[in-house]
């Protein structure tokens, strides 16, 4: 494996659940963390951005419609207007009562109970945001523990100003030209691009490996397409079938 972070010894993958346990149970709360743990994924992936009044929320989307019972940007929500929120109804009878969860109570989960967290900074974001969000990983003692990955090249930018111990991940749609150098300019530890992109330019894959960058792949859901990055040496997949990938991997 090219570093320490990824693909544990004599499995194909490292197994990222997208969203948490995303297919069993709504995305980004806390059951789906519960349920992705349990399901033997070695990282959680969320998606990470600020309320109204500066607290950082887990939420994939801009506004909190398609997720919650409530309408609106989240940037437009404070703390308090997103708490009252039911995040669960949506996706289930038996999820209703689940709530957005902060960063901070996200982390405390892993911490207590176990697991990894892959941090997607979602959106545009300032420093002072970005700063705000690794001062609640050190606040809850979750540092070794916390890996970020962006589309926001500003937002890897801040977080190695601000915490240069942090392992970072560039989200790419499409490849670079040179995936490489881009590499080493932001000093990520993982290259992640799209999985169906990066099975049509595999060969992007050893010039990373040689640079001591791993390959993450998303978001990518059946076994054909888990046995076809395998045989190109992809480390990580993100995946919405996290416990099945698990499966995979051990039958492999
Ligand atoms: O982790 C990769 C994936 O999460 C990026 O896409 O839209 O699900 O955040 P999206
Ligand atoms: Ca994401």
């Amino acid at each position: 494996p090219p570093n320490g972070y990824l693909r544990p010894e004599g499995s194909p993958f490292t197994v990222i659940a997208h969203r948490g346990a995303s297919a069993a149970a709504p995305e980004n709360t806390l059951v789906a963390q519960e349920i992705a743990r349990k399901g033997g994924a070695d990282w959680i992936e969320n998606d990470v951005q600020p309320s109204k009044d500066g607290i950082p929320f887990i939420l994939h989307d801009d506004t909190v419609d398609r997720t919650t019972d409530g309408t609106g940007k989240i940037r437009n929500l404070t703390a308090a207007q997103i708490k009252a929120l039911d995040a669960g109804s949506w996706f289930g009878p038996q999820y209703v009562g689940e709530r957005v969860p902060t960063l901070a109570e996200q982390l405390a989960d892993l911490r207590t109970r176990g697991g990894n967290l892959l941090l997607e900074i979602k959106g545009k974001h300032t420093k002072d945001e970005v700063a705000t969000i690794i001062q609640v990983i050190r606040d809850e003692q979750m540092m070794g523990r916390v890996f970020v990955q962006s589309f926001e090249v500003d937002a890897l930018k801040y977080t190695y100003e601000l915490a240069p111990e942090l392992p970072l991940g560039l989200l790419r749609s499409s490849l670079d030209a040179d995936p490489v150098a881009i590499s080493k300019e932001l000093h990520l530890t993982a290259y992640n691009p799209d999985g169906n992109a990066l099975l049509a330019r595999p060969e992007v894959i050893a010039p990373l490996h040689a640079a001591g960058v791993a390959v993450m792949a998303w978001t990518m859901d059946s076994a054909s397409l888990w046995q076809r990055l395998e045989r190109i040496d992809t480390d990580a997949i993100i995946t919405n079938r996290a416990s099945e990938l698990v499966g995979w991997n051990s039958a492999f």
